[in-house]
């Protein structure tokens, strides 16, 4: 019998490397022991043969779910894995056997693994430790069900790269510093502060915009189990809200104010509680069902739904707005109300055809106020742009456009991730990272909001300019 202690659960490079060993060496599952450096060795196993540097050719799916899988707490799974690889190295086809028990396992436990990274993405909470030479810091206590730190570290570094972070997790910690991810040993809830401002805030928000008539308490158990309440700012103020839900929307009643949006029970019966996890998305119809789900910011508690991009998904030009407004929430459009009629006449004017455009939004939950029966427009923070941006970038990624148009302020830091004003990008071609060509100007409801006509005319006459300036670029 051959054995194997790993010495760092989870860590795949660490697995990998024996099972090529003992691939290479032709020792068949039946004769290896896979233990963890915390069981202890057996008094009667052969070590394991060294790894080796042979090539071992297994197919791609294979292995992207054992990276996955290996971080499973279950201390059976480095076996159940090797055996896997040993019978995918014999049978190509091993995957396509859905019912093979084995198959069966590997997919049930992949899933188990993305659900887990799925919560994290969406419930680990930062808290403000301070600011040293001019970067803040952050630190995040969470307690994942298995060891995924090292596969959801990335996608915090994508989305929070401007500051500095570390989450601190019971088996290890992930350190984002001077823009290097590192990883440390794991550590305990009182290293991060319980509360903060960013804190306070999340919670206030919350209240203001938690709408008692639209409570589903099924649906938010599924979406946001009650064990992660715990670390969950807003969560501690759930009961409370919760307990004077009824009185609220009786308030709401007699006061003849609807907060609650008449399309929104339609929309989430036809998604139902569909669920994409970030892998997934491949595209842009899995952007559009799945960003109705997104609680990385809390904007999205009180929309109807998000509303993603529209357009071919070979368009040469994007156009990305700041976020939508009430007729885009209702109709889940970007670009259908008031300002996309505007933006409709001058793209005529400009030459271009809308049908042949894709257009999207820097955020993509309508952010609003509730006054009477209106719904008044806010504008996004640079935090909700931010945390946005990861669906931005999705979309980006999918339609590949030669050339973006930012409208407004909101969507030039979308798109740049750079606080950058548009009087001093405008007037020229900018060219992003990937060689993507940008063109910033103003929003179109700007030219709603002027109130002297001369002006309004002399603007729309440049903003119709950079229209067809971004024409003649793509063509
Ligand atoms: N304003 C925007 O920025 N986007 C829309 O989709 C609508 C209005």
């Amino acid at each position: 019998m051959r054995e194997v202690v790993l010495a760092r659960p989870g860590d795949f490079a660490e697995w990998r490397d024996a099972a090529r060993g003992l691939l290479t060496g032709g020792v068949a599952p039946e004769n290896v022991s896979w233990r963890g450096a915390d069981e202890g060795a057996s008094l009667f196993g052969d070590n394991a043969p060294p790894a080796s540097g042979a090539a071992i050719s297994l197919p791609r799916e294979l292995l992207a779910m054992a990276d996955r899988v290996i971080c499973h707490r279950d201390p059976t799974v480095p076996a159940r894995l090797y055996r896997i690889v040993w019978r995918g190295l014999r049978d190509r086809q091993l995957l396509a056997r859905r019912t093979d028990p084995d198959v069966d396992w590997l997919s049930k436990t992949d899933k188990a693994i993305r659900r887990d990274i799925h919560k994290m993405h969406a419930f680990v909470r930062f808290r403000r430790l301070g600011e040293q030479a001019g970067r803040e810091s952050f630190a995040a206590w969470f307690e994942p069900d298995h060891y995924i730190l090292r596969l959801t570290a990335p996608f915090f570094q994508r989305r929070f790269y401007g500051m500095d972070w570390a989450i601190v997790t019971p088996d290890a910690r992930a350190i984002w510093h001077d823009e290097t991810l590192s990883y440390g040993a794991g550590g305990t809830k009182d290293e991060v502060p319980d509360s903060d401002v960013v804190e306070d805030q999340w919670r206030t928000y919350y209240g203001a915009t938690f709408n008692p008539a639209r409570i589903k308490i099924d649906a938010m158990r599924a979406e946001m189990p009650k064990k992660y309440w715990k670390n969950l700012p807003e969560a501690q103020d759930i009961a409370p809200l919760l307990a004077g839900a009824g009185a609220r929307v009786e308030r709401m009643r007699g006061a003849a104010v609807s907060m609650a949006n008449p399309l929104t029970d339609k929309w989430r019966t036809r998604v139902a509680d569909e669920l994409l996890l970030d892998d997934d998305i491949r595209t842009l119809n899995d952007v559009a069902r799945a960003v109705d789900h997104c609680t990385c910011c809390p904007i999205g508690c009180n929309a109807t739904q998000g509303v993603a991009g529209e357009g071919p998904a070979g368009a040469r030009i994007m156009l990305v707005g700041e976020q939508p407004g009430d007729q885009e929430d209702l109709q889940g459009r970007p670009f259908v109300g008031p300002a996309g009629q505007v933006l409709n006449e001058a793209l005529e004017e400009a030459g271009l055809d809308r049908q042949r455009l894709f257009l999207t939004n820097a955020v993509k939950h309508f952010k609003y106020e509730p006054r009477g029966k209106r719904r008044l427009h806010q504008n996004p923070t640079a935090g909700e742009i931010d945390s946005c941006r990861w669906w931005l970038d999705k979309e980006r990624a999918l339609v590949q456009p030669d050339l973006i148009v930012t409208l407004g302020g909101s969507a030039l830091r979308g798109v740049t991730g750079k606080a950058a004003s548009i009087a001093s990008m405008r007037g020229a071609v900018h060219e992003l990272a990937g060689g993507t060509k940008l063109i910033a100007t103003i929003h179109p409801s700007y030219l709603l909001r002027l109130p002297d006509r001369a002006r309004a005319a002399q603007e729309r006459a440049a903003f119709v300019a950079d229209l067809a300036q971004a024409r003649k670029l793509a063509a």
